[in-house]
């Protein structure tokens, strides 16, 4: 399924810990007015949130097992923020010190101190293309809580700061919701100020648990969808029909990207690991997730020899899983949005970025809207 003659890129989540609670989240759900821990966040009722972590040793365990040339790994993942892993700092370093592998982090920046945040600076800078990506969907405490419940806005920029500081690369990456909408001109412009590397402006193609009211340790909160921009609605109200899209495209083949979960499982993508309503779906679906094979035990090569690979491929034309119309239908397929800011001086940089990184994102936004 994935070119091995080429560099990879990996989306990997190192544990399946969280201080937050993201109302769209998919650890979290609203039942009965209350936000809480989904019991099915990680596909099995049986293992719970907030239990399990990976070492710097099973890490490069993982790692060896790859066998081939990696381009970039995306700390990111579904249920994890990777920075609360306790070997972060030193799996950084391995990769940036042993290995050719660069680095980027989906963070909400709310945790650990400045000080392991300038280490983290230090083991960054003089790569480029290494960079932490600051989930930063409001300016000033009130706005950010609205949907980063938990976060602490000013600890998130004397981190960013002081990563910066060390030497790090970062990016500020805002979701739009109705309660920051008026605020993109001043994040911006903070970013700037700040000496983020660039801002970027994210939609969500969520709507789930918005325009709904909830609870959380006694307080009401009502996350509102933004109406800023009418074509990406309306984007994501075609994609509600996504059991008619039929003409797959795969993303994971596009990127040549897999996904490791925290307990070290190889997936083809970001959208399909560990989810309940697939193992309802389809047979080999349930049984490639009820397997034990990780990158603990098996090579990369000798996982991918899994049927369940094959099967994949072929559900494309006849009968595909829900998620891969949802997300990888050409038509009405929808993932996040990205627009970019687009003044003078940082065209530049943009340019750099969609040689250095993805141009996939930006050719998504010209895609939907
Ligand atoms: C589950 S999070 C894990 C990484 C980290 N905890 C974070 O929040 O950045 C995976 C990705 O989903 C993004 N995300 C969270 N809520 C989202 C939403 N409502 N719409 C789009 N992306 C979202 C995060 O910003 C992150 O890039
Ligand atoms: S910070 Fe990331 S992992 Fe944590 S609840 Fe929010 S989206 Fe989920």
């Amino acid at each position: 399924m994935f070119d091995l003659t080429k560099p990879l890129e990996i989306n990997w989540e190192l544990n399946n810990r969280c201080n937050l609670m993201c109302p769209q989240c998919g650890r979290n759900e609203i039942k009965d007015g209350k936000l809480q821990w989904r019991k099915w966040a990680n596909g099995n009722p049986s293992q719970r949130l907030n239990d399990t972590d990976n070492s710097l040793e099973t890490f490069k365990t993982a790692y060896n097992n790859i066998g081939y040339p990696v381009r970039v790994i995306r700390f990111q993942g579904h249920v994890s923020e990777n920075i609360l892993s306790k070997d972060f700092l030193p799996i950084c370093k391995f990769l940036r010190e042993e290995t050719d592998t660069s680095i980027h982090v989906s963070t909400h920046g709310s945790a650990n101190t400045i000080e392991w945040w300038e280490k983290l600076g230090n083991v960054f800078s003089g790569d480029p293309r290494s960079i932490v990506f600051f989930s930063l969907d409001g300016v000033g405490q009130e706005s950010l809580e609205n949907y980063r419940v938990g976060a602490g806005y000013d600890k998130v920029i004397a981190n960013a700061q002081s990563f910066i500081r060390g030497g790090g690369k970062a990016i500020w990456r805002m979701i739009i919701f109705k309660h920051n909408q008026h605020q993109v001109d001043e994040a911006r412009e903070l970013a700037r100020e700040l000496g983020f590397w660039e801002f970027v402006e994210v939609h969500t193609n969520r709507r789930i648990n918005m325009d709904k009211e909830f609870e959380y340790k006694g307080k009401k909160y009502i996350l509102e969808n933004q109406d800023i921009s009418p074509e990406w609605n309306e984007a994501i109200k075609k994609n509600q029909n996504y059991k008619e899209g039929t003409d797959i495209e795969c993303k994971a083949i596009k990127e040549n990207q897999f996904y490791v979960d925290y307990l070290n499982r190889v997936w083809a993508c970001y959208y399909i690991p560990n989810m309940k309503t697939l193992i309802k779906e389809k047979d080999w679906y349930s049984e490639y997730f009820f397997k034990k094979d990780s990158l603990l035990n098996k090579t990369l090569d000798e996982i991918l020899q899994d049927s369940f690979y094959d099967d994949l491929q072929k559900s494309w034309s006849c009968d595909a899983l829900s998620y891969c119309k949802k997300f990888c239908s050409k038509k009405i397929g929808a993932n996040r949005g990205f627009k970019w800011s687009m003044n003078e001086d940082s065209e530049e940089k943009q340019n750099k970025y969609l040689k250095d990184h993805s141009g996939k994102h930006i050719q998504r936004t010209k895609d939907y809207v």
